[in-house]
């Protein structure tokens, strides 16, 4: 039990990599706040936990609102009586170029995947401060570190998620505050399928994409709760600031 007696909240958690990383979070001992936008699939991912054996709550917040992240993290302290870790790992692609994507598309992505960050960090620092220490966990990607055609909104998120990670590794450390984030390949999830979708041929476009991980598959949810896991527990008590790669070698394949 790599986890045991420690508690997370986890965005993102209805669906998903959020989903997988709440679940295997619980089999370690862990107690999970399920906190999603999507408040029903919330509950219904902490009903499964529940249903294990684990003890899981869940939380409805949309993550771009201040006032809510604010509710979300004292409820969560409430229900577990402290927080351990936070993941934050809500997040969307729209689909398109700078020339296609619109005004409110850009603030959008940014507020989801970025902004979010900061809020739900902001609201629980002095939390984890009194505590004297806690384990923050950020979803990037490796869209963080590469350009991808007609996803520029996404990449520059995603590239903003791993620096404002190393930031608030900076800031925490004296605090030991440990903040990492992982950088997935392609992950068979809801969003990726629809990524999938907006393309012209998804078939062709999901086939492209397994092609590009030498390990010859797309990623499951639960490779990514993998590396949270390592990421969140003692072992890694030693590590922070980094940006962990889990995507069945696409990275390491890449020319140059
Ligand atoms: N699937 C992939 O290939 C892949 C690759 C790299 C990174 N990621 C990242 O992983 C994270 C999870 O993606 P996923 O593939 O599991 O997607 P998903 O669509 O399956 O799950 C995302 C969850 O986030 C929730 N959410 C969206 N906006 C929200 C908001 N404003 N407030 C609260 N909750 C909100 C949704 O309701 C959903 O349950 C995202 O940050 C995504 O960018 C995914």
């Amino acid at each position: 039990m790599r986890l045991k007696g420690k508690s997370a909240l986890v965005t993102g958690a209805a669906s998903g990599i959020g989903k997988a990383t709440a679940q295997r979070f619980a089999e370690e001992g862990c107690t999970v706040v399920c906190a999603d936008k999507n408040g029903d699939g919330a509950q219904q991912s902490a009903k499964e936990i529940n249903a294990t054996g684990a003890k899981a709550f869940a939380v409805t917040l949309d993550v771009t609102q201040a006032d809510q992240v604010g509710a979300a993290i004292a409820k969560a302290i409430e229900q577990t009586g402290g927080l351990d870790i936070v993941v934050n790992n809500a997040g969307i692609t729209i689909v398109g170029s700078v020339e296609q994507m619109s005004e409110a598309q850009w603030d959008t992505e940014m507020d989801i995947n970025v902004k979010s960050i900061f809020l739900m960090s902001k609201a629980v620092w002095s939390h984890m401060k009194v505590r004297k220490g806690g384990v923050i966990l950020n979803t990037a990607s490796i869209a963080g570190q590469i350009g991808i055609a007609q996803d520029a909104a996404y990449c520059a998120s995603k590239a903003a998620v791993i620096m404002l990670t190393r930031c608030m590794a900076k800031d925490g450390a004296g605090d030991k505050i440990r903040v990492n984030c992982v950088c997935p390949g392609f992950i068979d999830t809801p969003m990726i399928q629809g990524y999938f979708n907006d393309q012209d041929d998804p078939a062709a476009a999901r086939q492209f994409a397994t092609g590009l991980h030498p390990l010859g598959r797309l990623g499951f949810a639960r490779d990514i709760a993998n590396g949270f896991l390592y990421l969140a527990s003692d072992d890694a008590e030693w590590v922070t600031g980094t940006a962990l790669t889990v995507d069945g070698g696409l990275m390491a394949a890449l020319p140059g």
